[in-house]
């Protein structure tokens, strides 16, 4: 018998993460994002890395349309930001301060920093798929970042 999922999702609720939102576009350039945490560095040469997403979000389907993403990480004050992209429905980019970048899809200001990806493979995996992006740029700046832990957003104790 599988693993209850309800147990599952209580287990990896312990697991801290950041908080991103993963933006991208549709054949149009309609643009799309999501918040999502399960995402994750596979590989520095050539420089690789993985998102998660539910074939039920409405942003799903557009991630084959642009075949590219871009990784926007959250910083410690953008909490609003998170639960706007985290909630399917309506204008998400509506007075979210953004510009579009050279990919022609959404970067959000005032975060950690951002990644863009090209989609090099797409794996099937249960209710979601596995996109791998290989990364085409980078930026970053300073601050603190948001946190998502036991189902709740998080701020770093020590800030260093
Ligand atoms: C902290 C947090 C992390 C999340 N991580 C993911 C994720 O990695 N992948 C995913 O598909 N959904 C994730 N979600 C859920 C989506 O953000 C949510 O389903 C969203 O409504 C999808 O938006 P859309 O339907 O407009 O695409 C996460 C939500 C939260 C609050």
């Amino acid at each position: 018998m599988a693993f209850d999922a309800k147990e599952l999702r209580r287990v990896m609720g312990l697991f801290a993460t950041g908080v991103t939102v993963i933006t991208t576009r549709d054949a149009s350039g309609a643009p799309y994002g999501l918040t999502a945490n399960a995402v994750t560095s596979v590989s520095l040469d050539p420089p690789l890395l993985l998102i998660c997403v539910d074939r039920k979000s409405e942003t799903f389907p557009h991630f084959y349309d642009s075949k590219l993403f871009i990784l926007n990480i959250l910083a410690e004050g953008q909490e609003e930001v998170s639960r706007r992209f985290a909630t399917s429905g309506g204008d998400k980019f509506a007075g979210i301060p953004h510009h579009i970048g050279r990919l022609g899809t959404p970067i959000l200001e005032g975060t950690l920093g951002h990644i863009e990806c090209l989609i090099v493979e797409t794996h099937e995996a249960g209710d979601h798929v596995i996109h791998l992006g290989e990364v085409q740029d980078a930026c970053t700046t300073d601050g603190q970042p948001l946190l998502f832990f036991r189902g709740k957003y998080r701020q770093l104790r020590d800030p260093g």
